[in-house]
């Protein structure tokens, strides 16, 4: 149970005033309504850029959301560290001290990332947890850009209940809207998510702000995916990818690349699948085992895909190629911390567990898409030339894809293109005899 305390009408009402939002309004005719010219303010962090829609859209608000501890704070300094030179920026903190703060952004410059010398001069800092002092300070320093970290910090001294609870979260980042469509300054509000228990979390937010940005990745691996979950101004479904190091968040443009390079080639159990992360193919590595289940119940434990996914994958290669799983536990693991959602990731699951099953190695220049039917049917999977492109630019020889479009246009080139239409015709093509 969550105590929820309802500002009184007054207090809504007086603020709207303040802003010059309650009065009078006038419908006008769309075709009257004049165009903003769509000015952007350009972020020179490509990857985060492009997640953006391609940079900050002045009087805009957005929620980096992430696991605590996954770099949300490291990002957005080393952003405003890039920008406050041509835009002024005050980071308002409520979780780190000033000299903390200072401390992480010598060693962000430290970084050969940064293309800074020295620290901007425009960059301001203030470790404030009131709403109505934040105000006050944006007013003194009117900045550009405002980040406040994190949401969960911050807490309006009218209202009664304590920071971090639901109608504090959602009337200070009602606030904060208010100030970024009123002012023109764009705000970054980070806020905690914690993998299960969303509560006080973002989700409440995500519907007053423009832009929802999740930082997600394993804390324990070095990437991290910037994923654009809704987004006003841009497509979602955008995906940067960063790697987290010593001095900062790098970023990775060649994710394929760098997802495959600790492969081994030739090892039983390792297939090549090509995911779509929003409009960008990534070709990623997943692994299979197989072993003798010794207590009871065989296990199956996904790192990386959807247990249900693995379930159903694991129910057709024991019904539909009659493979003896049921004495055995399954692991599969995505390398490198990604998690894939889609099901064109599905006949490499099951190449996988396959080739480490049997002990047969994959053909090595060999990658697999398509999305797995319960009779064991291969099925078309969406974007499926961009796909191709990308396993033929990486230098792989072959690709399986499903059979069954009627097609007109060529494949794209430079890869063979092998088609089938079942799991078993796919298997018998990938297997190296
Ligand atoms: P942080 O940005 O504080 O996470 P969040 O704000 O999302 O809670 O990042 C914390 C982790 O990042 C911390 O465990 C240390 C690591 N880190 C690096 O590895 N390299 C760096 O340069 C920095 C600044 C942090
Ligand atoms: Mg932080």
């Amino acid at each position: 149970m969550i105590e929820e305390i309802i500002p009184s009408n007054k207090t809504a009402q007086s603020r709207a005033v303040m802003h010059g939002l309650s009065g009078f309004s006038v419908p006008k005719r769309l075709s009257e309504i004049e165009r903003d010219h769509e000015e952007r303010i350009p972020v020179p962090i490509e990857e985060f850029s492009r997640v953006l829609g391609g940079g900050v859209v002045p009087g805009s608000i957005v929620l980096i959301g992430g696991d605590p501890g996954i770099g949300k704070s490291t990002l957005m300094l080393q952003m405003t560290l890039q920008m406050a030179d041509k835009n002024g920026v005050l980071y308002v903190s409520g979780e780190e001290s000033e000299r903390q703060i200072k401390m992480r952004a010598d060693r962000l410059m430290r970084g050969g990332e940064n293309r800074i010398k020295k620290l901007p001069d425009n960059l301001y800092l203030v470790t404030e947890t009131n709403l109505e002092a934040i105000l006050t300070h944006v007013k003194t320093v009117k900045p550009r850009l405002l980040v406040v970290d994190s949401i969960q910090t911050v807490y309006r001294p009218d209202m009664e209940s304590s920071a971090g609870s639901v109608s504090q979260v959602r009337e200070s980042a009602a606030q904060l809207r208010e100030l970024a469509k009123t002012s023109g300054i764009s705000v970054f509000v980070i806020g905690h998510v914690t993998k299960k228990g969303i509560i006080a979390g973002p989700r409440v937010l995500e519907h007053i702000v423009d832009t929802v940005l999740y930082l997600e990745g394993d804390r324990f691996q070095a990437y991290r995916l910037l994923r654009s979950v809704k987004n006003r101004f841009g497509t979602t479904s955008e995906v940067g990818v960063f790697e987290m190091q010593e001095n900062g968040l790098k970023e990775i443009s060649n994710p394929s690349e760098v997802f495959l390079a600790e492969r081994m080639v030739n090892a039983p159990g390792s297939a090549i699948a090509v995911t779509m992360e929003g409009t960008r193919p990534l070709l990623v590595e997943i692994q299979g085992l197989t072993s003798q289940t010794s207590f009871g119940n065989p296990r199956r434990t996904p790192n990386g895909i959807d247990f249900n996914r693995l379930l159903l994958i694991t129910a057709v290669l024991s019904r539909r190629l009659n493979m003896r799983l049921s004495e055995q536990d399954v692991f599969v693991n995505v390398i490198g911390g990604l998690r894939i959602d889609e099901p064109a990731a599905d006949l490499a699951v099951a190449a996988a567990i396959t080739s480490s099953m049997r002990d047969e190695p994959i053909r090595a220049e060999l990658a697999l898409v398509g999305e797995l039917g319960l009779s064991g049917e291969l099925r078309m999977v969406g974007q499926i030339d961009a796909r191709i492109r990308e396993a033929a630019n990486l230098g792989f020889k072959q690709i399986i894809i499903p059979r069954g479009m009627q097609r007109k246009q060529p494949w794209p080139g430079g890869i063979e293109v092998l088609e089938a239409r079942s799991l078993r015709d796919a298997l018998s093509l990938a297997m190296v005899k």
